[in-house]
């Protein structure tokens, strides 16, 4: 349904600037303290461009540049330009997890589009949670929006190979727990992988994400494979300038384009590009806010008919800037065909199907046809069973393949405390058959469900040559991570889950072909347990985290707030 232009009365931002009432002189007489005059902005879109440039933030380097480039293309189109910074969420060096700060983001970015004269939104987001979280505002905000993703860093190079962000930090890592390689060459590794602007460059939680947003309809065509510091980026972020402003006039909100099948197509790509299992939390969240219901049943429905086409690391080969020269997200969009429904809207004015056609695949090992797929079926399984009775999940393209049917004793870890100081232990009893369990890591627990649920393999196991056993947690792993590891196992054990009950030497069942997570442990001695079962520790009663930690939901609902989620209306602030 098209919608009728918008005229220049009609803007939101006309509230603040027009008419002749003492708050509409006083805005336009203080703007001027900044060199802004009515015939700067009066009766134009006025853009906000959401900026989560930090220098704590490895990913956004290129930001303050990238600004000027949306400027310009919205000054082009007749808008008027205003960068909005917002918590920046840096992946490496935010403590304990960015996670516990996605929804803080969310609810700045919301803020901040409703309390300000703001008629779009243009959002600079990349590095893991700030893409969902950007979206996840606006989208509740539901103002005309654009994504302009970081893009993935330059591939890494060290003596002669290629280096994946996060991936090869991991194996060059555990190479040097088992003592086979030096500190000095650890270092030249991550030397070696750091050497431009941009997100990480496997298909982690970043690329995964940037990809989904595209896959939305959230940015132009095209965008989310662009190395960050290829020219064509600078290009793209002018292009979105431009591009929000005629949003504004059209009226095309998020909810136009983050409809339920959008989702479908979003779930139907991270299976084919083998996404990080972080995707799951995402969009199950940032369709909560889009009144969209995603049971993690759907994702694992889609997962038994979706071909995993990307070879790229952690689960594949290449990196993405590979991908982008082997075509890039449109070209997988297109081979993946029917599986995708090309009739979603996108901020382009175009539909997905339109954006990806023409879009052909340059290299057919980097993006693999459907008929030479790396698998017939997804990259992330859904399980549920007595120990996940809300479910949790596997990546099974990161995992050995002989430990998807696995059972065995548990080792268990009460806490990533409890675990640093017991799991190289040369007294520890664990065999390379064992189940490593890491109770206490997920989002009220830990709080904030870190990233710790690549559990370390023991270094006695380490140093009989064994390099992979089956974890599980109620935590996340980065999305550059590999391993048989069951991550987002809820309910978590802080709120009484059945992982909280795990007893060292209790046998697990590990069965993902079944789709199965089973504790062997009878429901009489469970019912006992549980009776002597108390909270591991107290979650603290002042600030922000004693906040997070009354309104968060569990993995399975997608860690938002409870109050946060879509039903409630968005109230515009009076202006008086
Ligand atoms: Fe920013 Fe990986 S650390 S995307």
């Amino acid at each position: 349904m098209t919608k009728a232009r918008k005229t220049p009365e009609e803007l939101r931002s006309h509230r603040w600037f027009g008419g002749e009432s003492m708050r509409a002189f006083s805005h336009r007489g203080r703007w001027r303290q900044l060199g802004f005059e009515p015939g700067d902005y009066a009766g134009k879109p006025i853009i906000g461009i959401v900026n989560t440039w930090s220098e704590m933030n490895t990913c956004h380097g290129h930001f303050p540049e990238r600004v000027q480039a949306i400027k310009r293309g919205v000054l082009q189109a007749g808008g008027f330009p205003i960068e909005l910074p917002a918590i920046s969420l840096g992946e490496i060096l935010m403590k304990p997890t960015t996670m516990l700060y996605r929804n803080l983001l969310a609810l700045e970015t919301e803020e901040l589009l409703r309390s300000y004269p703001i008629d779009g939104a243009v959002l600079m987001g990349g590095c893991d949670k700030t893409t969902p979280a950007l979206l996840m505002g606006a989208s509740s905000m539901n103002i005309p929006s654009i994504y302009v993703p970081a893009g993935p860093m330059l591939r890494g190079y060290w003596n002669g190979k290629t280096l994946g962000s996060g991936t090869d930090h991991w194996k060059y890592y555990t190479e040097f727990r088992a003592g086979k390689v030096s500190a000095e060459t650890v270092d030249e590794v991550l030397a070696g992988t750091a050497r431009s602007a941009g997100t990480c460059m496997t298909m982690g939680t970043a690329a995964t994400m940037m990809s989904l947003a595209e896959t939305l309809g959230m940015t132009l065509p095209g965008a989310s494979s662009i190395p960050a510091p290829d020219s064509n980026h600078a290009v793209m972020a002018t292009a979105s300038g431009r591009r929000i402003v005629e949003m504004v006039w059209e009226d095309v909100k998020p909810s136009d384009i983050m409809t339920r099948t959008a989702f479908e197509n979003a779930i139907t790509v991270d299976m084919a590009i083998g996404g990080s299992t972080n995707a799951i939390i995402h969009l199950v969240a940032m369709a909560g806010r889009v009144h969209v219901d995603l049971p993690l049943t759907r994702f694992d429905d889609i997962s038994k008919t979706t071909p995993w086409l990307a070879n790229i690391r952690p689960s594949g080969e290449h990196l993405m800037e590979d991908f982008y020269y082997a075509g890039g997200l449109r070209a997988l969009i297109a081979e993946l065909g029917d599986l995708i429904d090309g009739s979603c809207m996108t901020v382009a004015g175009t539909t997905l199907g339109e954006n990806c056609t023409n879009a052909e695949i340059h290299n057919d090992d980097v993006i693999r046809r459907v008929d030479n797929a790396l698998s017939p079926d997804g990259g992330t399984v859904v399980l549920f069973g007595n120990l996940a009775l809300d479910g949790c999940v596997i990546k099974q393209s990161a995992a050995d393949p002989s430990l998807l049917n696995h059972t065995g004793p548990a080792v268990v870890f009460k806490d990533r405390a409890d675990m640093e100081a017991r799991v190289d232990d040369p007294d520890l009893e664990v065999t390379p058959e064992s189940v490593l369990v890491l109770q206490n890591a997920g989002p009220v627990g830990a709080p904030g469900m870190p990233e710790w649920g690549l559990l370390p393999i023991p270094k006695k196991i380490l140093a009989q040559g064994v390099r992979d056993m089956v974890r599980i947690s109620d935590a996340r792993m980065s999305g550059t991570s590999y391993g048989t590891c069951v991550l987002h196992v809820a309910p978590e054990a802080h709120v009484g889950g059945t992982l909280g009950l795990v007893q060292d030497g209790d046998l697990i069942t590990l069965d993902v072909n079944g789709r199965i997570l089973n504790l062997h442990v009878d429901d009489a001695e469970l019912a006992r347990r549980r009776a002597d079962w108390r909270p591991h520790r107290t979650i603290p009663e002042r600030g922000y985290v004693s906040m997070y930690a009354q309104h968060v939901t569990q993995a399975n609902k997608g860690c938002d707030f409870d109050y946060l989620q879509a039903g409630m209306a968005i109230e515009e602030p009076e202006i008086f």
